[in-house]
């Protein structure tokens, strides 16, 4: 299938953050970090892997520490230079972005993130897009989206990657409705927002990595509320099941964490800081040590 390269990234990144509160009331959720860098920095890391070189932020009041993340910093780069720290300065290319590659969205009130992504319609145009929600870090071989690029060639339509999950964490997602399973790709058939375990029609969530058609975009251009009374990504996705180019869920290969909820923070910063070469070693013998501790003193 001859499907349009994916080129434009949108980072819905203007909700509130309210479960991490106290310390989301003055640093964006996505400038916490995870060991030494930035959940953010995943994100686009991950984005830039899958070939995407429009990157589009959807912000809101109080981001600003976000938007001067991806700025040029001269007097510390001419410090590290002149004391010879190019291996920082390496560090610090990543944070860099190419004059016209990066821009923010204002959404005025967090009504959703279907909303926040409608924000984005200008930018977007008349092209498929990817969206990445940076709270949802993905530790994977071969990065996620990527994945999803490649399935998506095979496929068109929408895409979103889902991963399997017990029945009593659905009405933590949207949820699939499967129509054909072709194991790694799934043909969906409708997608239900949160149902509980009762109403759930699979066990296969969607997480924070989409491909959407421009035709997504016209779909939230006319809707309502939903869950929750936010305008949902999923409903206006659901509504292109039953369209010619359809959608799939893509079960992709890797460790998603839930970066968004305290557990899910803390999980991730002890696998990638295991991961760690320089100094996973140690940080496992602390672990080990902090546990046995804790157990003695039960
Ligand atoms: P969440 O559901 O995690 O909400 O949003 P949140 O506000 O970030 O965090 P909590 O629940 O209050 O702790 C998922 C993603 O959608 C974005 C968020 O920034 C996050 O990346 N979002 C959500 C928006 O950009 N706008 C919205 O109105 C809602």
């Amino acid at each position: 299938m001859k499907t349009r390269k994916i080129t434009k990234a949108v980072f819905p990144v203007a909700g509130l953050g309210t479960r991490f509160l106290p310390a989301t009331k003055s640093i964006p959720k996505e400038i916490m970090t995870l060991v030494d860098r930035p959940l953010i920095q995943y994100a686009i890391d991950e984005a830039r892997a899958a070939g995407i070189k429009e990157f589009i932020f959807v912000t809101s009041r109080g981001k600003s520490a976000l938007e001067d993340y991806f700025d040029h910093a001269p007097e510390l780069e001419s410090a590290l230079r002149k004391s010879g720290k190019d291996d920082l300065l390496e560090i610090l290319k990543d944070t860099n972005m190419d004059s016209g590659a990066i821009a923010y969205v204002r959404q005025n009130r967090p009504m959703g993130l279907g909303h926040a992504v409608w924000c984005a319609r200008r930018l977007i145009g008349n092209e498929p897009f990817a969206v990445l929600l940076p709270d949802d870090v993905i530790a994977a071989e071969r990065p996620c989206l990527q994945q999803m690029v490649e399935a998506h060639a095979e496929t068109g339509g929408c895409m979103v990657a889902a991963m399997e999950v017990t029945p009593a964490r659905t009405s933590s997602y949207g949820i699939l409705d499967i129509g054909e399973d072709g194991g790694a790709i799934v043909k969906v058939k409708g997608m239900v927002e949160k149902p509980k375990p009762q109403d759930a029609p699979s066990n296969l969530a969607v997480i924070g990595r989409y491909i959407l058609t421009p035709k997504v975009l016209t779909n939230l251009n006319r809707m309502k509320q939903g869950a929750g009374g936010e305008i949902q990504l999923t409903d206006a996705i659901a509504e292109e099941t039953g369209s010619k180019s359809g959608v799939y869920g893509l079960r992709f290969r890797g460790q998603r964490y839930d970066c968004g909820s305290k557990i899910g923070f803390l999980q991730a910063t002890v696998a990638f800081g295991l991961s760690r070469p320089e100094f996973g070693a140690e940080f496992a013998s602390f672990l080990q040590e902090t546990m046995a501790m804790q157990k003695a003193a039960q």
